[in-house]
């Protein structure tokens, strides 16, 4: 049996890695604690909302972790295309199927950025009649936020770059990476010939 599972090594438009797999699954255990905690004793099912795509490796690993019963929904917005910078005008492209009226709804984010994404879906959700909406992101990043959105679980602050993996993409490439990766922008738009 293979004991050591192999690491993709970095590729020449990846700086370098920001976040290992195994501190991840650290702080990924820690949140699930905290959650298991804060909502023990609940009636209904907690709804984990995974905001669509980047979501989906940090919301199965955390729902993992998990004790208190819940149920899992997806979301699917989009504010960027397939650029780097926010537009500030999100757009509904899947909406979620459990009936949120009577259930506290966790939303669980890659990242908080600009801000918008929350934004949007905070107020979204809250004319649903659900208990509580609380939110949980993977990643936040201070320095680029416009809207200010209150967040409930953070797993980890990071600078103003672009990262990648654990879920996180940039033009659909890198999001199965393991780790947490600072992509190389300038790398990239040199190649683009930007
Ligand atoms: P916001 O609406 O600007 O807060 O950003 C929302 C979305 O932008 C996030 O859910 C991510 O999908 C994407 N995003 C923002 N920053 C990054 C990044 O550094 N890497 C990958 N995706 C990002
Ligand atoms: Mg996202």
């Amino acid at each position: 049996m293979q004991k050591n599972i192999a690491i993709p090594p970095l590729t020449e438009d990846l700086k370098g890695v920001l976040i290992d797999a195994d501190t991840i699954a650290r702080r990924v255990s820690e949140l699930a604690l905290q959650i298991n905690s804060d909502y023990q004793g609940i009636k209904e099912p907690l709804i984990l909302v995974g905001v669509l795509k980047g979501s989906f490796i940090f919301l199965s690993d955390l729902c993992r972790k998990l004790t208190v019963p819940h149920v899992i929904d997806f979301i699917s917005v989009s504010s960027y295309g397939k650029a780097s910078q926010s537009t500030g005008n999100v757009r509904l492209l899947m909406d979620t199927r459990e009936n949120q009226a009577g259930h506290h709804v966790l939303i669980v984010e890659d990242i908080l950025d600009s801000g918008y994404t929350l934004d949007y879906l905070k107020r979204n959700f809250t004319t649903r009649e659900p208990k509580s909406v609380k939110t949980i992101v993977l990643l936040d990043k201070p320095e680029r936020h416009v809207v200010p959105v209150q967040l409930d679980y953070v797993g980890f602050t990071v600078p103003d770059v672009w990262v990648v993996g654990y879920g996180l993409d940039y033009a659909e490439t890198y999001r199965t990476l393991p780790y947490i990766a600072e992509l190389d922008i300038e790398e990239i738009k040199r190649k683009e010939g930007k």
